[in-house]
């Protein structure tokens, strides 16, 4: 197979995502800046306990005034040029932080453009946009603050414990000891954080795709009167959330008060036993001054240590599932993939057999020949196949065997965008995109000019509808502006993959949205259309079929009939079924 799919390394443990993560930061320079900025400070306000002791022992002791105001404007001197290094640590930390966020997020964007379209029926959309918007976010706030803490709660207590093993080394041991007590229970507990985590992730995701779904099925919702029902459903979905986010709030709180007894337990400790040592004489009064400024100096790193732990457990997972969204399953093409330069328009199904899942297939062995130029249009019955005919061409969708060949090359050996280059696809329910008229026909081809686009609105009869607007093709349509009606959309779409001029125009039901007169209307166009080039036309009704070179009867994925529309009428079989019945009962209807 030419073209592959690359599949996901899943990095699931929390060590590698954050290696990943951190190697990120390396790649910008702002970060190296920001961590010796850091150092630097950390180093200098570590000295003011050292100063400090010096004070106590020197100054206050021995009662000299100029030891004391000697020593006083240093210590004020140290704090202000430290606070200054801390502060330009924090900016340029913080332009680290933005830059690497924005490439993380452009990139899982990138990469879930290139997925294949499988993926987008496969995952919940509000999943993806939760990865990106929100994910995203969480591991912004996380290089923001926890991730700089870490670093400075690492360097601050390295820096302390250097200090105080220099005062006294049993001291420093009981320290050391609380100090590590502190991590060991924080990282404990913080380990049950994870697993709330990730439920309450997966549950925003949920309440995301509930609200997603209705604000895209509104009409319907509003239509059949569910909007009770949906908001049980919501609020089912929401209050799940509630549960988890409470159960680990709780976890969250149990954490941080875990924190503050072991503090309190640990400064009366250094008290008692430091206290006991002043006494007998071993350290100075400085000494102990210096380990409690140093503990209490510890106090704010090591307690966010707790949170730092817990929050990498949950970061983790958010950036994790943004790695997962970039390097999974994306499509790429093989290095010596071939490109496709002028076609004729020829396109040969061979064999080809095609499901969207592995054990029910939608195309059945499908043998066909459409020779260039050729105006064929494929009916069928509803989920026969016609779709999914369409969309294997452009390589929506790969076969899973057989070959679709264009112009003597199977598609599979293409590189796919050389392949869709030559093709326009309009899909069933065409998309309006939000912006212009003129915008949304341009989509199919960035570099038409005006007259291109008028030429093929004209051509999809859109022209004077648009025309009749006060702002012409400045007119904005979809999302925040005109709602068009069906009719209008197709015929939009229609000019969209006219104007990329291609060899093999793919429509799929165009006339469904319209009624008899202007389906006869776009059929005429289309014929006038079609001059020079492969069009291939899905459709359940089987009126088009009057502007077909030949007709291809689709029946549960496999070709039941084909020939000019007079034969297969004479034939009296299937299409002759579906061509009476239709009429029959647009007769009953008109
Ligand atoms: N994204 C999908 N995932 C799984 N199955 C699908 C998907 N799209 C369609 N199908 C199934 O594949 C079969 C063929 O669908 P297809 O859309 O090709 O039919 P169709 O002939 O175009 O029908 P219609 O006339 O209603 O447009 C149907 O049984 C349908 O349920
Ligand atoms: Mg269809």
């Amino acid at each position: 197979m030419q073209t592959r799919v690359r599949t996901a390394t899943s990095s699931t443990n929390v060590a590698r995502v954050l290696v990943k993560l951190f190697k990120h930061m390396l790649n910008v320079w702002h970060f190296y800046a920001s961590v010796v900025l850091m150092i630097l400070a950390t180093l200098l306000s570590s000295l003011i306990p050292y100063i400090m002791r010096y004070i106590i022992d020197a100054g206050i002791v021995r009662r000299s005034f100029e030891v004391i105001l000697n020593r006083s404007s240093l210590l004020i001197a140290l704090a202000a040029v430290s606070s200054l290094f801390r502060l330009g640590s924090g900016y340029v930390g913080s332009l680290a932080t933005q830059r690497v966020v924005h490439m993380l997020r452009a990139s899982a964007f990138e990469s879930m453009l290139r997925k294949p379209v499988r993926f987008f029926s496969d995952v919940a959309v509000g999943q993806a946009i939760t990865t990106i918007v929100n994910d995203t976010g969480r591991v912004e706030g996380f290089l923001a603050f926890e991730f700089r803490m870490l670093i400075n709660a690492v360097f601050s207590a390295a820096i302390s414990v250097v200090f105080m093993f220099y005062m006294n080394a049993s001291l420093a041991l009981v320290a050391l000891a609380s100090m590590a007590a502190t991590v060991i229970v924080n990282a404990y507990t913080a380990s049950a954080l994870r697993p709330v985590a990730d439920r309450f992730r997966q549950q925003l995701g949920n309440v995301a795709s509930i609200a997603t779904g209705d604000i895209a099925g509104i009409k319907t919702v509003k239509g059949l009167g569910l909007e009770k029902l949906e908001s049980k459903k919501f609020e089912e979905s929401n209050s799940r959330l509630l549960d988890i986010g409470v159960s680990m709030a709780r976890r969250r709180a149990v954490l941080t008060n875990a924190n503050a007894l072991i503090f309190g337990l640990a400064t009366s400790t250094i008290l008692l036993y430091g206290g006991f040592a002043t006494l007998r004489g071993e350290i100075s009064v400085g000494d102990l001054v210096a380990f409690m400024s140093y503990m209490a100096m510890l106090m704010w790193p090591l307690s966010m240590l707790g949170l730092i732990i817990a929050n990498i457990q949950t970061v983790s997972v958010s950036a994790r599932r943004i790695f997962e969204l970039i390097e999974s399953g994306v499509e790429e093409d093989d290095d010596n993939c071939v490109e496709l330069n002028n076609v004729s328009g020829e396109v040969v199904f061979e064999n080809v057999s095609f499901g969207y899942t592995e054990n029910s297939p939608v195309l059945k062995n499908l043998n066909l020949v459409i020779k260039p130029g050729e105006r064929v249009v494929i009916v069928g019955k509803p989920g026969s196949g016609k779709s999914a005919l369409l969309k294997i061409i452009p390589k929506l969708y790969r076969v899973s065997s057989g070959r679709v060949i264009i112009d003597d090359t199977d598609i599979e050996r293409v590189c796919t965008e050389s392949l869709r280059k030559h093709i326009a696809y309009v899909p069933q329910e065409p998309f309006i995109f939000s912006g212009t008229i003129a915008e949304n026909i341009a989509f199919g081809n960035p570099n038409a000019t005006v007259e291109d686009i008028i030429r093929a609105a004209k051509a999809a009869k859109i022209d004077s509808f648009v025309e009749s607007l006060p702002d012409k093709y400045n007119t904005v349509v979809g999302e925040r502006g005109l709602t068009l009606s069906g009719g209008q959309r197709q015929r939009i779409a229609i000019a969209r993959a006219l104007v990329r001029n291609p060899k093999i125009l793919l429509l799929d039901d165009p006339t469904s949205n319209l009624d008899a007169e202007t389906e006869k209307e776009l059929l005429r166009d289309l014929t006038e259309i079609s001059k020079g080039r492969t069009i291939i036309i899905a459709t359940q009704r089987p009126t088009v079929a009057a502007i077909a070179d030949r007709v291809v009867v689709l029946d549960s994925g496999c070709v039941a009939e084909e020939g000019a529309v007079s034969e297969l009428l004479q034939r009296r079989g299937l299409f002759y079924r579906m061509f009476t019945s239709m009429v029959s009962n647009e007769g009953e209807v008109g």
